[in-house]
């Protein structure tokens, strides 16, 4: 399948965000930790969440679905310890389904993860950490195996800042005995809203959202309910969307406070944004300014983020730096965007300079990973003539029925063979 887009046309109407993908994953995983069933509401209806969902019904535990966007989890027992070698190598976030089964059984196999093209990402710090609460770890050819006799709480301290490493860490250790202290742990909402999730079923749990979280390890969790905070990724995506095709756009059910800093750079760039207390309002700017932007871990610019702004940036008068500080393969595409006439200079793997405003033409294109691919979707709604954008599994991965709710503001995109 891929997306057929004409673009230069303004868009018009109202978003809605759904919930959290970099939430859902780890919210999933958590509920191994329990034999109760735990329900999870506002789940996106996204392929990463569908794959997850298949890895965990392969291990035993039943997921089902009753409603919309909700999701049981019941995992009484498991009737294997190794994770689906075709499945888990598909999704990155596989990795945080570790720790639950190295406290119920023991032991673990994980498959090497896949996921984006972004790299195929190293796991040394959840090889550390577990090795620290006292796993042992053998790397096969084309597995991992952990296994744990007796897990204990241990002071571990992250080299570099991870998201999926502190979320991996902070879940296993609620059932760990004795301490555990989480040092230069990632701060992101999404962190947060899972310390306190694991709190409500008995966890005890201090100091997530800083860089340093304090778990105290207990013998049960009991089940619960959540549900998922806004995607904050998508609602981003959404205004640098609707800033670069100069769209009077309104995005609802999101959390503004989780976007500070990109409602900051959109400020500075001269985009007015109104903000309430779930929604956005954005409309069209008549000149927009580059500004130099540099990722930064949560509560910076997220990366997540980079390719999205990356091409309103190429609308904006001006020269922008652009530095990706947290990912080595992050601005590859921009070679894509230059085929469409932007004008980009990529100084070195992290860091690219944007010279615009440059008109952008259609042209056939590749998704290399979730971001980008949406990216790539920005691009050809604002480029004159017809975009082609292959290999959207990628972008169908973290955002749920993207094409029809563009069409649903305006957009001329469809879905076809
Ligand atoms: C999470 O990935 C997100 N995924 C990513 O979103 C996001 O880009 C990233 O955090 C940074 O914000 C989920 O939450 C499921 P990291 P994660 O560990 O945890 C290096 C999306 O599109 N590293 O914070 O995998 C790593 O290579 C995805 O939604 C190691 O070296 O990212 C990177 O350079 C893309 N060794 C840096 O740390 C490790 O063991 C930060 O990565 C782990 C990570």
């Amino acid at each position: 399948m891929r997306f057929l887009i004409h673009g230069g046309k303004k868009l018009n109407g109202t978003l809605t965000v759904s919930g959290a993908k970099n939430a859902a994953l780890p919210f999933m995983a958590a509920a191994l930790l329990t034999d109760k069933p735990v329900t999870l509401r506002r789940v996106p209806a996204i392929e990463d969440v569908a794959r997850m969902g298949e890895i965990i019904r392969g291990l035993g535990a039943p997921v089902t679905s009753a409603r919309d966007h909700e999701y049981i989890i019941s995992a009484k027992k498991f009737t294997t310890t190794a994770l689906d070698a075709t499945l888990s190598p598909k999704i990155r976030a596989s990795v945080l389904l570790l720790g639950p089964l190295l406290i119920r059984e023991g032991s673990v196999t994980l498959p090497y993860p896949g996921g984006c093209a972004i790299g195929s990402r190293p796991i040394d710090l959840f090889i550390n950490g577990y090795r620290k609460l006292g796993a042992t770890v053998e790397e096969k050819e084309s597995a991992i195996q952990f296994s744990a006799k007796k897990l204990r709480g241990a002071r571990f301290t992250f080299p570099i800042v991870s998201v999926t490493g502190t979320e991996a860490l902070m879940l296993t250790a609620t059932r760990v005995p004795g301490e555990t202290v989480l040092e230069n742990a990632a701060m992101e909402p999404e962190i947060i809203a899972l310390a306190e999730f694991l709190n409500s079923c008995g966890a005890k749990i201090t100091g997530a959202g800083t860089p340093m979280i304090r778990i105290m390890g207990v013998s049960q969790l009991r089940g619960g309910s959540a549900t998922m905070i806004p995607d904050r990724i998508e609602a981003g995506a959404f205004l640098a969307l609707a800033a670069a095709t100069r769209s009077d756009l309104t995005i609802k059910n999101c959390d503004p406070s989780h976007l500070a800093i990109p409602l900051l750079m959109l400020e500075r760039m001269g985009v007015k944004v109104e903000t309430s207390k779930d929604s956005l309002r954005i409309r069209p700017a008549e000149r927009i300014e580059s500004k130099d932007l540099t990722t930064h871990e949560y509560p910076g610019f997220p990366t997540d983020l980079q390719a999205p702004f990356v091409v309103l940036m190429t609308q904006a008068h001006g020269k922008a730096l652009i530095h990706e500080t947290i990912f080595n393969g992050r601005l590859f595409f921009t070679e894509k965007l230059v085929r469409m006439g932007a004008k980009i200079t990529l100084a070195d793997p992290h860091r690219a300079i944007i010279e615009g405003p440059t008109k952008l033409r259609g042209t056939t294109l590749e998704s290399p990973d979730i971001r980008a691919g949406l990216a790539l979707v920005i691009a050809g709604l604002v480029a004159r003539g017809k975009t082609t954008i292959e290999n959207i599994y990628q972008i169908d991965r973290g955002y749920e029925k993207i094409e029809e709710r563009l069409r649903a503001v305006g957009a001329d995109i469809k879905r076809v063979p």
